[in-house]
């Protein structure tokens, strides 16, 4: 299953470092080639021999034993297709947050340039702590995975959250990271999300309910698929890849529009205010003694038929979300043609256990040659790899 993949296994000073020795058995019995480096302290609960013996490879744990010209740091980092710290101490996780390269584990995972898989396992006060809790956080905006601890006997003697996880979860993250092709590299995907928010005055906004996640989990399926992501965002967060923050209508047009030459793909799964206010108060509005007001509101500019008017490449693609909460594919059909996108994912929004907030969606793609497509419901993540699938192929 893994024949011709390079694995390397850093192993870090926690009790759980004996159960890593079954994790290089099943990554051998899957045909990969396993490298493995350690920290000097997870040799108190594993011999270099074990692991030698193993992996059938020679064990990296001091970073100056130079064995050939090129410093081992980079030749381990070089060759190896992934990275699985497993179990990674808080100790570990803290340094690898921060850039510290005290040793060979760390030197190397701050040299590494492919994906990294990290599986904390410690005791359950000191997963807890604030500051680790920080480092595993900043860990993941930068992309690498981690693997939560579950919760459990500790070796401690204490019952919490901190054991290691299954070795079949790491094993199998492990082959979906390596089978997940780089099929987009080279590409540049373009992405809006989140709804727009429409100012009135210095205090008050309109907008809608859209939490951003659909475009989020494409931008990261995309990502993790090699392409130069950059994502147009109403929505706070940080991601290895470019995150563009805006806020209205108009400056997201502005910031898609100004990619919109270089890229090979835009998908607009932005929820976009049809209407904004007409004047915005530069201060906070007064109540009036009136019982009624009225704001006047104009109209946006419609970004993705804009888009399409201007595309002046025929390679370029250009994909519209579609939210309706009637007659779905009637309206989508309509919509496909006026907006003129090559593609158009449909979905309804009157259903409350999919779309807007919910982590679910179910959805159907129309392209503009007629097809329609419905994929059933399914997490985001997953409607986001079909969505690319459609498109790329
Ligand atoms: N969209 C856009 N600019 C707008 C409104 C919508 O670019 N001013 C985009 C959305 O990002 C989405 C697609 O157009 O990709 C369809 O959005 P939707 O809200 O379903 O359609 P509308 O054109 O706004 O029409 P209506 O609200 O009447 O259904």
């Amino acid at each position: 299953m893994l024949s011709g993949k390079n694995i390397l296994i850093g192993i870090t000073g926690g009790i759980a470092a004996y159960k890593i020795c079954e994790l290089i058995r099943m990554f051998k019995r899957a045909n990969a080639n396993v490298r493995v480096i350690c920290t000097p302290n997870a040799l108190n609960f594993v011999t270099k021999l074990t692991l030698q013996n193993l992996s059938q490879n020679d064990v990296g744990i001091e970073e100056f034993e130079l064995k050939e010209f090129k410093p081992e740091h980079i030749s381990y980092a070089d060759e190896a297709d992934i990275m699985v710290i497993a179990p990674a101490t808080a100790n570990t996780i803290s340094k690898l947050a921060n850039g510290i390269c005290d040793n060979l584990l760390t030197s190397i995972a701050c040299a590494f340039r492919k994906q990294i898989i990290i599986a904390p396992a410690m005791n359950f006060g000191m997963w807890e702590n604030k500051f680790i809790q920080e480092n595993i956080q900043k860990l993941q905006n930068a992309g690498r995975i981690i693997l939560e601890p579950e919760s459990g006997y500790l070796a401690c003697g204490y019952e919490g959250k901190g054991r290691l996880c299954k070795l079949e979860t790491i094993f199998d993250k492990t082959v979906e990271v390596l089978k997940t092709e780089k099929n987009l590299s080279g590409k540049k995907i373009v992405i809006t999300c989140g709804g727009t928010i429409e100012e009135i005055d210095s205090v008050r906004y309109i907008s809608n309910y859209s939490s951003g996640k659909m475009g989020i989990a494409l931008a990261d399926a995309a990502y993790a698929q090699g392409a130069d992501v950059i994502l147009i965002s109403t929505v706070n967060v940080i991601k290895p890849y470019r995150v563009e923050k805006v806020k209205s209508a108009n400056e997201m047009q502005i910031a898609v529009e100004g990619e919109q030459n270089s890229a090979d793909c835009i998908i607009m799964a932005a929820a976009v205010a049809d209407y904004r206010a007409k004047n915005i108060a530069n201060h906070k509005l007064k109540k009036t003694k009136e019982d009624e007001i009225t704001i006047e509101l104009v109209k946006n500019p419609d970004i993705l038929k804009g888009l399409c008017e201007k595309r002046t490449s025929n390679s370029q693609i250009i994909v519209g979300f579609c939210a309706e909460s009637e007659d779905l594919i009637k309206n989508a059909k309509e919509k496909i043609l006026n907006k003129g996108c090559d593609y158009l994912i449909a979905n309804d929004i009157s259903r409350k256990d999919i779309g807007f907030s919910s982590d679910f969606n179910e959805v159907t793609i129309l392209d503009r040659n007629g097809g329609i497509k419905q994929l059933p419901r399914a997490a985001k993540t997953e409607i986001a790899k079909e969505i690319l699938k459609e498109i790329y192929g």
